[in-house]
């Protein structure tokens, strides 16, 4: 397994195809010694082809931040993996918590997503997480291991292999509160003891805190959404994490 496995851009619902472009232009060649694939951006589906097609010949990979589990279908405002396989997208997110949150993603639907993905050849990132009330009546053990659980029923090993998991404690994503990277570490201890596939800390990583969380032996890269709309920063962590690869 890579030292570091990937740093993920979750742009969210942020961004034009023209800022994207721009950020592109400009990110590529800071990164352009970085391994092939290390670097992923999960953009909004609509700049896909876009990302896509400016990233193209580059080493950075391109994904959905969702996909439907369904081939195709009367699933009005969502995105379907032969779509995203059109496009050229290779990575997809898959039950990241403001979609288990707001758009009510069980850990049912996200393991439907996850077979989907693994059929069409598209790499997943599923994400974990614990919320803060968990965290504080010391559930968080039981919490991921539920989520595990359910995301990866009828997965064996030999399907799990190219997946990666994203360890994002709810109670750090955009409010500024990381993990410490001790708290990160035995999340991701626990993670690969159930799984054995590489796992990303995601929850405000910056560059101010990106190379501690990646001086942990288990923490293999990371998803980044606040400080990857910014392509400083951004590259600062790549940069943080080569360091330590
Ligand atoms: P954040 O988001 O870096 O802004 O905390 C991370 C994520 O939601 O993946």
């Amino acid at each position: 397994m890579p030292r570091t496995a990937m740093i993920a851009a979750n742009w969210k619902m942020y961004k034009t195809p023209a800022e994207a472009k721009a950020f592109l232009d400009a990110f590529l060649p800071l990164v352009a010694d970085h391994d092939r694939d290390a670097i992923a951006i999960f953009p909004s589906p609509v700049l896909l082809p876009t990302v896509i097609e400016v990233a193209k010949g580059s080493n950075v990979a391109v994904g959905a931040q969702n996909i439907h589990f369904a081939e195709e279908g009367a699933y009005t405002g969502e995105t379907s993996i032969g779509q995203l396989i059109a496009v050229g997208g290779t990575h997809t997110l898959i039950g990241h918590s403001e979609r288990r949150q707001y758009f009510a993603e069980t850990d049912a639907i996200v393991n439907k997503k996850l077979h989907t993905a693994l059929k069409h050849g598209i790499l997943p990132v599923v994400c974990i997480g614990e919320v803060l009330g968990e965290r504080e009546a010391g559930k968080t053990e039981e919490v991921l291991k539920t989520q595990v659980t359910g995301a990866f029923a009828g997965i064996t090993a030999e399907m799990a292999k190219p997946i990666v998991i994203a360890y994002e404690p709810v109670w750090a994503i955009g409010t500024g509160k990381t993990a410490t990277p001790a708290i990160a570490q035995e999340a991701h201890v626990l993670i690969k003891s159930l799984l054995g596939v590489p796992v990303l800390y995601g929850g405000s990583v910056t560059p101010g805190n990106a190379a501690d969380l990646f001086a942990q032996p288990d923490v293999d890269g990371a998803l980044v959404g606040g400080a990857s709309l910014d392509l400083e920063s951004f590259a600062a962590i790549c940069r943080a994490a080569a360091s330590h690869s």
